[in-house]
């Protein structure tokens, strides 16, 4: 790991402290970790993929919806490590990239950008993905499961930021879709096992709730 990427890895991680549970920061790592495998495998710029990775969620709008607009940490960091100009502006332009959700989303116009997008996306699917759903149904107070409540597919960013459905409806709604969406040939792979997972996680979800097995 590079002094800078060292000091991104702070930064993020003293952000992260500062404003939410700590559990961001495992996110950010396992794309980092993810992100620099697959620029390994596709050819993109290490060290360029490990900034947009450890810089990508600094200025979430949920939890930074002040700083978001400008990108003001990660532009703030990046200055403060002399990175030039037109370097900032290409990690600035794939994080926003990046974080477009739906059918609003945007493919990354760098390879860098892409590894990192795949990655993020990666992190969302799998037995992470899993965990990560339940989680955040548990944090929102989200059903598990209503079988009365179908899945609504295809939402816009904001239907999708706004959506209030179970968490199995998400699985649905984004996490099987995922898949279809990368990138990368290296990511393709990992996310096809990574789906399979998942539907195998739901078959056995649906027999048990209906005392099946
Ligand atoms: P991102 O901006 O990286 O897509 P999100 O805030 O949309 O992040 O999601 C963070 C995590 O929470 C992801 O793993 C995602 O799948 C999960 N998540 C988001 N919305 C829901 C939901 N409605 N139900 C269950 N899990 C969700
Ligand atoms: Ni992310």
């Amino acid at each position: 790991m590079t002094e800078r990427l060292r000091a991104a890895l702070d930064f993020a991680s003293n952000l992260f402290r500062e404003d939410s549970s700590g559990h961001d920061m495992d996110h950010t790592l396992r794309v980092y970790r993810t992100a620099l495998r697959l620029a390994e495998e596709e050819g993109a710029d290490p060290e360029l993929t490990g900034l947009i990775a450890l810089l990508h969620d600094v200025d979430d709008v949920k939890l930074f919806p002040g700083t978001n607009p400008g990108l003001e940490h990660a532009v703030s960091f990046l200055r403060s490590q002399e990175v030039s100009e037109d370097r900032i502006s290409a990690i600035c332009q794939a994080i926003r990239q990046i974080s477009f959700a739906g059918e609003d989303s945007v493919v990354p116009d760098t390879p860098e950008g892409k590894c990192v997008q795949d990655a993020d996306r990666l992190d969302a699917i799998g037995a992470m993905g899993i965990a990560r759903a339940f989680a955040y149904g548990g944090a929102h107070r989200r059903r598990m499961y209503d079988p009365a409540q179908p899945p609504k597919l295809h939402m816009s960013e904001e239907e999708y930021r706004s959506s209030k459905s179970t968490t199995i409806n998400h699985f649905y709604e984004k996490l099987l879709q995922l898949e279809s969406r990368m990138n990368t040939e290296s990511a393709r792979d990992l996310a096809a096992a990574r789906t399979a997972y998942m539907r195998g996680f739901l078959e056995e979800f649906f027999s048990e709730w209906e005392g099946k097995k």
